[in-house]
């Protein structure tokens, strides 16, 4: 395989940034996007311009000249479109959160492992470059023992909102869209919480307005997590140690972030220097899957498929604790 050949399934929003990046990844190209509106393609397509546009998500996957499709439809869509993609033999970089509940999840993650095609979940921040960095710094002993995460996000979405943001039926609510966010921060660097207690704020939908979340570890770790789409809150994080603390600047998660380090918890100050790139970052997961594809693999060595499968496993969990359920639970 030279260039990836790309195709884009749903015109939404971060459809378009994808797109974007794309531009900057030299072995990758986008080859045809789809929306279940010929207009919608047709207008996404003359920002970014495609070979084929599609008026349905079924004549993308169809399209033999397709290697990869990228979902980004709302997380309520992402099992049934990454089923669609996989059926017809598409590897699957699938948006975040990855599906609605742990079976979801399962039954894509198994369609992918029996047919032996690539699927990831599009789980950004695990590749950029200052996430990089931290998880070497901690490797490499400078917050002695890891004591915890302290994590949170606030967005408050401007009018009009996105209907997928409220509605039950669209998975609406903070966790899932934003919470994720500190989850996947946390759960990355502490490992998977031996127990986890949540609260939320309900919205007049019933989904979670806000979301208070605290991890517990058996050897005295502990996350305290936030989300909220009530108000735009600092959206950074501190993980600290015996030996220090690592402080994730506005926005933790992407890459306008900076690395703070206080090696004594409040004394000296380091700011760790991260090269910046131009784009808004998905570039980092795209070459990567543009890799692991030219090397014929099923499966990312990152980001695999057993971390996501955790990681929903754990907004599985919260939701339990804090009594949200959706009807396909
Ligand atoms: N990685 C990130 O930084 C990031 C940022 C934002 C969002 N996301 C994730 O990306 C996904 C999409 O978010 P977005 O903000 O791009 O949403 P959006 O602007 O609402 O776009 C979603 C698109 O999905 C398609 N779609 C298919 N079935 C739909 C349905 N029943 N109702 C509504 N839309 C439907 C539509 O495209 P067509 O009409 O063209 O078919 C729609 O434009 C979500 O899972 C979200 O969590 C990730």
């Amino acid at each position: 395989m030279n260039k990836v050949r790309w195709g884009i399934l749903a015109c939404g929003k971060i459809a378009k940034k994808f797109a974007a990046d794309l531009k900057l990844v030299g072995d990758g190209e986008l080859l045809a996007v789809a929306s279940r509106d010929i207009e919608r393609a047709k207008q996404f397509a003359s920002e970014y311009p495609a070979k084929h546009v599609f008026g349905s998500y079924e004549e993308l996957v169809n399209c033999d000249e397709v290697d990869a499709i990228y979902v980004a439809s709302p997380h309520s869509h992402h099992h049934e479109h990454t089923m669609l993609c996989l059926n017809h033999g598409k590897a699957v970089l699938c948006e975040k959160a990855f599906a609605i509940n742990q079976h979801q999840a399962k039954e894509m993650i198994d369609l992918a492992k029996s047919k032996k095609i690539f699927l990831m979940e599009a789980l950004w921040s695990r590749f950029l470059p200052h996430y990089l960095k931290v998880r070497e710094m901690i490797a490499e002993g400078k917050l002695g023992e890891l004591k915890g995460v302290l994590a949170n996000f606030g967005f408050k979405p401007p009018e009009p909102v996105s209907p997928r943001l409220y509605q039950p039926e669209l998975g609406g609510g903070s966790l899932l869209d934003i919470g994720i966010y500190p989850v996947f921060l946390a759960q990355s660097i502490l490992g998977v919480p031996d127990s986890i207690t949540a609260k939320m704020d309900p919205a007049s939908t019933g989904v979670d307005e806000q979301c208070s979340m605290v991890f517990h570890y058996k050897n005295g770790m502990t996350a305290n997590l936030f989300s909220t789409l009530a108000a735009n809150l600092e959206t950074d994080a501190d993980i600290f140690g015996t030996q220090g603390r690592i402080r994730l600047t506005n926005r933790f998660y992407e890459p306008s972030a900076t690395i703070q380090y206080y090696p004594d918890i409040i004394t000296s100050r380091t700011v760790i220097p991260i090269e910046k790139e131009p784009g808004w970052g998905y570039q980092h997961e795209i070459r990567h899957v543009n890799e692991c594809l030219q090397q014929g693999l099923t499966e990312s060595p990152v980001w695999t498929l057993d971390d996501t499968f955790k990681l929903m496993q754990t907004l599985d969990a919260i939701r339990e604790a804090m009594g949200l359920r959706y009807s396909v639970d």
